[in-house]
């Protein structure tokens, strides 16, 4: 009797500390709830299991930024690329079909989507501090503030198959790029699997980084569905920027598209392949840097979250990328794209298709010299091309560890 209390007390103890294990305390949950959960003026509950809150743009996320207590919400963009204006219209071609929510309401007239975010989706994250954001330990520069050898900080690479484009002297006012949707399987809920296009200025340490694009990731998200996302920084993912709204940055101003809520279909292995336009362009009245997904507009970053991108951004890129935390010392079976490698090509490998940039006069062209760029070419690759209706566009993927990728 007395071992089996030992042993109850000892189970309970246990399935604490597992909750506990993250180090994060009950308050400063509720307080980080707070803080992200805005009063709603009505909530929607989506069939995939999101709540989906209905925020007043007076309480918009934006004013939780100290720079931007008395921020002037810009509601629609002031310019729009000429060459580029034909897609507003033409929803057929990159059509946005509605997010699931979107099925059990609307949110009401001067109130915006917002995904809330559940206490276990915080308690997922080892701290408070990483939680929506990347981990320091993935990024070059960061990792070097860790004393070398101390066994806690765990192993972790970003792998890339991208386009690059670089424009040291005419800097770009913004980037477009058809992005193929897949499903790929993620070995563990703390790596994730993503296609995005990234608009740069600055140099690793003050690098300003505008990303959007579809992600999977369930250590953030709580499952494995991809999930349009957008992410920024401003001093080289150290202390500023995150995913979404986890902090304040990003303005959505869209009243259809929530930020974090699932991609509603993905392409199929030889099938149906599905395609989502992103575009990112730089306001000209206002130098905001605007979003949009498909025809939807979804809001922007505002010119003064930056210094470098200020005045327009010096690189392009386009890809995969994922994270691998080698998981008993291999690298995990974590997929890119669809998992197959790009040679496999249409309806099998998953793309980009109609690169096109913003030059600084605001002219569309396709980038020239776009160079491809690997991390292991054995483990996930890319391959780029040019085709009379989808332009400059590429392939890439991988399927991870294989017997040439270990
Ligand atoms: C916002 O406006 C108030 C009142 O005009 C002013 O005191 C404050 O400094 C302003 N804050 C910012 C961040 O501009
Ligand atoms: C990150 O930010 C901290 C605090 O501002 C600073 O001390 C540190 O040098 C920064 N790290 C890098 C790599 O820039
Ligand atoms: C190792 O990392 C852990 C967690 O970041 C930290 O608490 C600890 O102080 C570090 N140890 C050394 C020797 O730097």
């Amino acid at each position: 009797m007395a071992s089996f209390i030992v042993l109850s007390v000892l189970i309970i103890a246990m399935m604490v500390m597992g909750n506990e294990f993250s180090g994060i305390s009950d308050a400063e949950i509720d307080q980080l709830l707070k803080k992200l959960n805005k009063p709603a003026l009505k909530s929607i509950k989506s069939p995939d299991g999101d709540i989906i809150d209905c925020v007043h743009m007076k309480n918009h996320p934006i004013y939780d930024h100290p720079l931007f207590k008395n921020h002037t919400i810009q509601m629609r963009p002031s310019s729009y690329p000429e060459g580029w204006a034909n897609e507003l219209s033409d929803t057929k071609k990159q059509s946005m079909v509605a997010q699931l929510w979107t099925i059990n309401g609307k949110c009401p007239k001067n109130s915006i989507p917002i995904r809330r975010t559940k206490r276990e989706d915080i308690l997922r994250a080892k701290s408070i501090e990483i939680f929506g954001k990347k981990d320091p330990n993935s990024i070059p520069q960061l990792k070097k503030e860790n004393s070398p050898g101390n066994r806690s900080t765990h192993e972790v690479h970003i792998y890339h198959s991208i386009i690059k484009v670089n424009s040291p002297r005419q800097k770009f006012h913004g980037a477009k790029a058809g992005i193929n949707v897949w499903k790929p399987y993620v070995q563990t809920p703390r790596e994730f699997s993503l296609a995005q296009m990234w608009v740069l200025a600055g140099t690793p340490t003050t690098l300003n980084s505008i990303e959007a694009g579809w992600q999977v990731y369930q250590n953030y998200y709580g499952d494995d569905y991809p999930r349009y996302f957008a992410y920024w920084t401003a001093d080289g993912y150290n202390r500023t920027g995150c995913y979404n709204l986890r902090c304040p940055g990003f303005v959505p101003v869209s009243q259809v598209v929530a930020l974090g809520a699932a991609v509603p279909r993905v392409s199929i292995l030889d099938g149906e392949q599905d395609v989502f336009l992103t575009t990112i362009w730089k306001d000209s009245h206002t130098g905001n840097w605007w979003l949009k997904f498909g025809s939807n507009i979804i809001g922007y970053w505002p010119s003064s979250l930056f210094n470098r991108l200020q005045t327009g951004a010096t690189r392009v890129q386009w890809g995969g990328e994922i994270t691998n935390y080698k998981e008993g010392s291999q690298h995990t079976t974590t997929n890119m794209g669809s998992g197959q490698f790009a040679e496999q090509g249409f309806k099998k490998a998953s793309y980009f298709r109609n690169l096109e940039i913003l030059d600084e006069n605001d002219i569309t062209k396709p980038p020239t010299n776009p160079s491809p760029i690997m991390t292991a070419a054995n483990c996930y690759n890319i391959r780029p091309g040019i085709h009379p209706r989808d332009g400059v566009f590429f392939f890439y993927g991988g399927p991870g560890r294989n017997p040439n990728c270990i």
